[in-house]
């Protein structure tokens, strides 16, 4: 009885380290391509993000770069109604779905380059991101998002004035 647990034990810690490693050659041959890591965005951020944007059940975000959508599912919580996350990896995507459907969630994952995203129907746009790769997307949602848009950054991007600043990140509104 003994030996049967201890084999069934030493077999689960097995299985559990493959899918580790499996999980990291991934993480290593995404990061290979895009040069952005998946990173949650830590709960701490939402509380003071989400007092200073204003948020209804017809607000629209997107998450560009969505992960497994923690800032969407924040923000469902406190009664967004439109979520979006665009997710380049396919297994990041298809975690988050599966996560949105045990959560009864209406947060909805599109696997896709952000690059490519129409962003036209956008209220707040959310992105934890690297500082390389900000500029290059300001440009894209300057041109293609509607005015008053509001872009919730952890971290800054560089020479723009944001319209608020909280402890970690930035909001800039467009114009
Ligand atoms: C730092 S994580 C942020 C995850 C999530 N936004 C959060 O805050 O919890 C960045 C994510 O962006 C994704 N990503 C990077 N480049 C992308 C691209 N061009 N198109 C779509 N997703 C991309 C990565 O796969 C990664 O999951």
């Amino acid at each position: 009885m003994l030996k049967t647990t201890l084999n069934l034990s030493i077999f689960l810690l097995l299985l559990f380290d493959i899918f580790l490693l499996l999980y990291f050659l991934y993480s290593v041959v995404v990061y290979f391509f895009i040069r952005v890591a998946y990173v949650a965005t830590p709960k701490k951020y939402f509380p003071e993000i989400f007092k200073l944007v204003e948020i209804n059940s017809q607000t629209v975000i997107y998450d560009l770069g969505a992960g497994l959508g923690n800032f969407l599912f924040a923000a469902e919580k406190r009664g967004a109604g439109h979520l979006v996350g665009i997710e380049i990896s396919p297994l990041h995507c298809w975690l988050g779905r599966l996560k949105a459907w045990l959560k009864k969630s209406k947060v909805k994952f599109i696997r896709q380059n952000f690059f490519a995203t129409d962003l036209a129907s956008a209220d707040i746009i959310y992105l934890f991101l690297t500082p390389k790769i900000l500029p290059r997307l300001w440009f894209k949602i300057k041109k293609e998002a509607k005015p008053g848009v509001q872009l919730i950054v952890l971290g800054e991007i560089k020479n723009q004035r944001p319209w608020r600043s909280f402890h970690g990140g930035n909001i800039y509104q467009l114009t």
